[in-house]
């Protein structure tokens, strides 16, 4: 149908050409009938044409291809693009057609060139002719964009303020369509908080959108008050994408972020707000440098950031807790201070996972409780060597397996996997335990760095982030506190970044690991009540375990190349397949209840250093 159309439009075509552009065809000049690279269209000064429509216009409305329509499910609308605007309409590109009154806010998401007469240029003669020399113009061709309403921006009455609704109105034919100058609109229209934890700029295709406001660009900010709910924070966030893409780049600048003076958390049941404490668990030692300036900040930056409310510089409040492992030294990447800790083995009797490795059987697994309540019910010391004393002698192994406590196989198989050199060098060594230092780890307006990368053991290195997350998790579960260690837990509000997440809360893991899990979803609910952020960096998100997984309501997506992984994120198709070509910086953000699914650009510059 649309072949006939367009070949009985053409036909008209041949012998006459005929456009009609209200008001202003008289001041179109030709010189020739079908010279169309000659049409122009005489400006006054302002930029605008007779009829008070700026030149900006990418173009109009058109009924002339496809009916105009709009129903529940969807919409028709088809714009035809002017030669002059061609080179800048993308896929993806958002644009705005006035009402009036109101605009209708879309974005491109199809791009199509037609005839404007009937040629065969599919043929042998014609690309060889024009592989010679192309004498094709633009204006052979109609190039339309179709477009995908967003919303309809409009000013409810006596307000005053912009607000947006669905898009229940047609645009007119022959509208123009303008490209999105206005920042308040574009907030507006892509439901932008203005104001909050500053992420990046709106882009679309790698490119920022600019508008007329000073400075051009637009802020994408993530919401960090209590006008709607609570900050997003709360609702956990996750960062995505494969090695090299800059992860961590972009948490130190998010989460420096969260490190001002006046950003303050409610706590529950208390009047008092107090700022965050920042814990992050480190495996390849990058983040006490948040500690530090980024000596490659210029004073144009240092304007931008100001203007943008960006956060930058150095954090004085960082410090450097260093586990104390026998035959391990760790240098350090700052001057911020480091402490020292220890594990000590006590805390294994409320954790037996630490010391169970993965791949333990549940049998082997109930067998290690057993065992480790029996020996915690002995007095005196409690170590890991006299753990190992009581249960590798042939005694307890005798009473445990004729009394049919544990079977023979488990009970050999749990003493293989229990004794473990690594496992010495951890627990009970000359430092001060780390359930004496909380008040030092958890203090409000202080970032909190454990560095694992000087470890070369993995389950060492893994034991002590398991630590770390079950001492919060733990205690910002506790319903009645006692000590003034788990009261600095519980009436801090953290925000953890767990790098690596994948690692730690894993799907298909064993009994150790399910266990953590449970307790950590159960602190991901919470988050929001006991003022616990959880801040998930990882290049395998298809990894984490699903009930992590769907707490987390931010998510932001940098490239990817993983299918497996691009799919678990489940985003619109449109930029789904933008995933594998985001560039350094570029990223999608997936946050429903912050903004609808954005594309922005990070900043190029760290706000801290990041070597
Ligand atoms: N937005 C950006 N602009 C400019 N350079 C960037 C940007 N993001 C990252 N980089 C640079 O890219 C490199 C890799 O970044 P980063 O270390 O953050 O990656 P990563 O994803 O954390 O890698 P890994 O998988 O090793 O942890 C660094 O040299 C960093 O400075
Ligand atoms: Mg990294």
């Amino acid at each position: 149908m649309r072949d006939k159309d367009i070949l009985s439009f053409a036909g008209d075509m041949d012998d006459e050409l005929d456009i009609e552009i209200p008001a202003t065809d008289e001041k179109m000049s030709t010189k020739e009938e079908d010279d169309f690279e000659e049409l122009t269209f005489e400006n006054d000064s302002k930029g605008q044409n007779p009829n008070g429509v700026s030149d900006d216009a990418f173009g109009i409305i058109t009924t002339g291809i496809d009916p105009l329509e709009i129903t529940e499910a969807g919409a028709r609308i088809t714009g035809y693009i002017t030669t002059s605007h061609r080179q800048k309409v993308r896929l993806g590109t958002y644009v705005m057609v006035p009402y009036g009154d109101e605009d209708l806010f879309a974005r491109i998401w199809k791009l199509q060139y037609l005839q404007e007469y009937a040629v065969d240029d599919a043929t042998e003669i014609h690309s060889r002719r024009m592989l010679q020399s192309n004498t094709t113009d633009e204006v052979d061709y109609k190039f339309l964009a179709y477009l995908d309403p967003i919303c309809i921006l409009y000013e409810p009455r006596g307000k005053g303020i912009l607000d947006r609704r669905m898009s229940d109105r047609i645009p007119r034919p022959n509208t123009p369509i303008f490209p999105v100058t206005d920042k308040k609109k574009i907030q507006t229209g892509l439901n932008i908080p203005e104001e909050g934890i500053f992420m990046g700029h709106l882009s679309v295709g790698g490119e920022l959108v600019k508008t007329h406001a000073v400075p051009p660009t637009v802020p994408y900010y993530l919401r960090n008050d209590y006008s709607m709910g609570d900050p997003l924070i709360f609702r956990h966030m996750l960062v995505c994408g494969s090695t090299g893409t800059g992860k961590t780049f972009l948490t130190k600048n998010l989460l420096r972020q969260f490190m001002s003076e006046n950003n303050r958390y409610k706590l529950r049941g208390s009047e008092e707000r107090r700022n965050p404490c920042l814990v992050i668990m480190d495996p390849q030692d990058e983040y006490s440098q948040l500690f530090e300036d980024n000596p490659e900040i210029t004073d144009d930056d240092d304007f931008k950031f100001r203007a943008e409310k960006v956060n930058f510089g150095a954090c004085k409040n960082t410090k450097t807790f260093v586990a104390k492992i026998n035959g391990e030294a760790y240098t350090g990447r700052s001057r911020a201070e480091q402490i020292e800790f220890t594990i000590p083995f006590e805390m294994v009797k409320e954790n037996s996972w630490l010391i169970a490795p993965v791949g333990m059987t549940e049998l082997q697994y109930v067998g290690v409780d057993l065992l480790l309540e029996d020996y915690f019910k002995k007095t005196g010391q409690h170590t890991y060597s006299g753990f190992m004393d009581f249960i590798d002698n042939e005694d307890s192994r005798g009473k445990y397996v004729d009394s049919g406590k544990i079977h023979e196989s488990s009970y050999d198989g749990i003493v293989r996997r229990v004794k473990n050199r690594a496992l010495a060098r951890v627990f009970d060594q000359p430092a001060r335990p780390i359930s004496e230092i909380l008040e030092q780890i958890f203090k409000p307006g202080q970032i909190s760095v454990f560095p694992t990368e000087y470890i070369t053991n993995s389950r060492i290195r893994d034991i002590i982030t398991l630590t770390l997350m079950s001492t919060i998790v733990d205690n910002k579960l506790k319903t009645s506190i006692t000590e003034s260690g788990e009261a600095a837990v519980k009436e801090t509000p953290i925000i953890l970044g767990l790098d690596e997440a994948h690692r730690y809360l894993a799907k298909a893991g064993g009994e150790h690991s399910r266990r953590l899990i449970s307790k950590f979803a159960d602190a991901a609910r919470q988050g929001r009540k006991e003022g616990l952020g959880l801040f998930l960096i990882t290049q395998d998100p298809q990894d984490i375990d699903d009930t992590i997984f769907k707490q987390i309501n931010t998510r932001i997506i940098l490239n990817l190349s993983n299918d497996a992984a691009i799919s678990t994120m489940k985003v619109k198709k449109e930029f789904e397949k933008r995933i594998p070509y985001l560039k350094k910086g570029q990223m999608i953000v997936q946050s429903p209840d912050n903004s609808d699914m954005v594309e922005i650009m990070g900043l190029s510059r760290c706000v801290v250093k990041h070597v």
